[in-house]
Parts: C-alpha cells; sequence; structure tokens
C-alpha cells in the first residue's frame, strides 16, 4: 500500500463531496451536486444546502468506500471541511465526519478548504512542491497565496470585494445564462470576441488584489444602454469580454507574484480554475517564463472530497496527530491564519 487509506469529506457549499485516498492515490471520489436545487434560485440558499447535506452524505460516504474496495475498518483516518463555508452545510459533514472517526477508533483530521484547493494540484502531479504561487479562485474566495512551503502560507493579495467566481455567478444571472454562472460563461464565451466590448480592469496599481464589483457595474451599464440603444452586440462577444476581464486580472496578478517572489512554480485551485480560457492563458503565460504550471483537472479544480482527504494525508505521513474530537466548524477560517 502507497500511503495511509483517508476518508474526505467536504461540505462546505453546495456539492456534497466524498473520496477515498490511498496517499495521493484518489480510489474513489463521487459528488452529490445541488446545482438543480439552487438553479431556480440563482444563487446557495444556505438552508437548502445544508438539507441536501444530511439527505446525500449517508449513501454518498457507502457509495465511496464501495467503489475504493474498502471496508470502513480499514481506514486510517477521516478528513472532513471544518472551514472556511456555510455554517448549517459544515456542520453536516463535520458531525458526520466526527462521529465516524469516534466510532471506527481514527484520527479525526478538520482541513480548511482553501488549503484543499490549494493541495488538489498534487492528486495530479507529484512534481508539485514549494516554494510556489498559488492563484485560488473560486466562488467565495479569490487569492494569490505564496506557498514557502506545506502548512507556510502568506496571502500576498486577493479580492477586496466580489470573489471571481462569485463575479461569473453575479453576470451569468443578469445576463440569464443561469446558474452556475461560471460554467454557463465558460461554454457560450467559446464562439465570442474577447477583444469585443473593454470592460474595465481594476486595482491596475496593487499587484496582488482583485475588485470585481466595478466589473458588475460596468457590464450591467454596458448591457442596459446597448439595449436602449438598439447596439446589442452578440452575446457570445458580451461572455468573452466579461471572461477576457476576469481573466486578465487573475493571470496579471499571479505573475506579478512569480516575479516578485522569484518562484518557478505555479500552481492553481478553486472552482473558477475549471475555465477553459484561463487554463490557456496561464499555460501560454508559464510557457513563456519557463516556469511549471500545476492546475489539476477541472473536476479537482471545483469542490471534491479528495482534495480535502490530500491535506490530512499529507499530514498523517509525516506524523501530525489527528484534531480532538472536541472541536467544531470555522464558519471564517482563513488561509495562514
Ligand atoms: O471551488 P468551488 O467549486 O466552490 C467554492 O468553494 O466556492 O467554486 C465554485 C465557483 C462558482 O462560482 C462557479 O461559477 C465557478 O467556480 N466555476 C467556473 C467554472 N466552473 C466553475 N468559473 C469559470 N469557468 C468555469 N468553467
Ligand atoms: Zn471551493
Amino acid at each position: 500500500m502507497s500511503g495511509p487509506l483517508i476518508l474526505g469529506i467536504e461540505t462546505s457549499c453546495d456539492e456534497t463531496g466524498v473520496a477515498v485516498l490511498e496517499g495521493m492515490k484518489v480510489r474513489s471520489s463521487v459528488l452529490a451536486s445541488q446545482v438543480d436545487l439552487h438553479a431556480r434560485f440563482g444563487g446557495v440558499v444556505p438552508e437548502v444546502a445544508a438539507r441536501a447535506h444530511v439527505e446525500a452524505i449517508r449513501p454518498l460516504v457507502h457509495q465511496a468506500l464501495t467503489m475504493a474496495g474498502v471496508h470502513p475498518d480499514e481506514l486510517d483516518a477521516v478528513a472532513v471541511t471544518q472551514g472556511p463555508g456555510l455554517v448549517g452545510a459544515l456542520m453536516v459533514g463535520y458531525s458526520f465526519a466526527k462521529a465516524l472517526a469516534y466510532s471506527l477508533g481514527k484520527p479525526l483530521y478538520g482541513i480548511d478548504h482553501m488549503e484543499g484547493h490549494l493541495f488538489a494540484p498534487r492528486l495530479s502531479f507529484a512534481r508539485y512542491e514549494p516554494p510556489a504561487v498559488v492563484v485560488l479562485a473560486s466562488g467565495g474566495h479569490s487569492q494569490i497565496v505564496h506557498v514557502k512551503g506545506w502548512g507556510d502560507y502568506e496571502v500576498l493579495g486577493g479580492t477586496i470585494d466580489d470573489a471571481a467566481g462569485e463575479a461569473f455567478d453575479k453576470l451569468a444571472r443578469f445576463m440569464g445564462l443561469g446558474y452556475p454562472g461560471g460554467p454557463a460563461i465558460d461554454k457560450d464565451a467559446v464562439d465570442g470576441d474577447p477583444e469585443a466590448i473593454s470592460f474595465p480592469r481594476a486595482l491596475r496599481d496593487r499587484p496582488y488584489d482583485f475588485s470585481f464589483s466595478g466589473l458588475k457595474t460596468s457590464v450591467v451599464t454596458y448591457l442596459e444602454k446597448a439595449k436602449k440603444d438598439g447596439t446589442l452586440p452578440p452575446r457570445a462577444d458580451v461572455s468573452a469580454s466579461i471572461q477576457e476581464a476576469i481573466i486578465d486580472v487573475l493571470v496579471a496578478k499571479t505573475f506579478n507574484a512569480v516575479e516578485a517572489t522569484g518562484v518557478e512554480v505555479v500552481g492553481g485551485g478553486g472552482g473558477v480554475l475549471a475555465n477553459s480560457r484561463l487554463r490557456k492563458r496561464l499555460a501560454e503565460e508559464a510557457d513563456a517564463r519557463g516556469v511549471g504550471l500545476f492546475v489539476p483537472e477541472p473536476a479537482l479544480c471545483t469542490d471534491n472530497g479528495a482534495m480535502i482527504a490530500s491535506v490530512a494525508s499529507y499530514r498523517m505521513e509525516r506524523g501530525q496527530p489527528g484534531d480532538p474530537l472536541t472541536g467544531d466548524v470555522l464558519p471564517g477560517l482563513r488561509l495562514g491564519s
């Protein structure tokens, strides 16, 4: 066997994710998405999310163990997202994991969801090692992190208002593209011209920070005026231009950090890193500068249980003990704190 057998549970937002890892090898990874439940509200409803996690978690854990061919007694540890996230949603996964760890007599590892995103590339690339600059962009967070070592993180900057995924989601909703917005804009933008409309790129004078609320206002103002004037461009051009405005900033700030730190490794995690155009732009920029780029496959960028188990796997292999079973969820947890 190549490392401990770990069950990973993720319930911080709108996906119940469960996985079994053997070391850094994914033996199984399953998801119960709540997208359809929340779509009619145009965003995640916390109470609905928590209830859906309650319904999904038991069968999903059973499914993950069965697919991995692992009996619960064989597990070496249980890993679970402790925060940040929606309190009710987190509590479902955390209570379940705590009870399971207690009944099996196995250690419990409470994991920072963002550290999970930060670790996810390790599941795809054995060579992904710090020092690195990692761009994390999801529905709730957007950060540029200097990973000096595993567990040693300096957050260089981040969004001062909306997260990148939130910007995608809000703008897609405004355009009637549905929820979640990121994948919808990604798809719609394929046939569009990213230079059709020049939307603002904010905070040019701050090397590692983003702001997306101005973009939102600018898109809304532009579309309302164009509609009135009868000059609406094809929707694909609007999508492509919005996407480019968000991506430009993420790419620029990531490589500002690469330049400043002198690292030769760039990582990426969080749902927005599933974006096809962002992946292409990062790859081009990394190639041009001769640095290594480590962005995992899209299914490991969006929320999943494997990324949570991967952090615990690393800790366990280094002999770090689990957490006391008296712990609780930490909805406001911040990376590096
Ligand atoms: O990491 P994640 O799955 O959940 C959070 O931790 O928030 O990220 C979800 C976010 C959503 O805002 C979603 O619209 C965005 O990631 N997203 C994308 C794409 N796929 C998911 N954004 C842009 N392009 C995509 N292909
Ligand atoms: Zn996430």
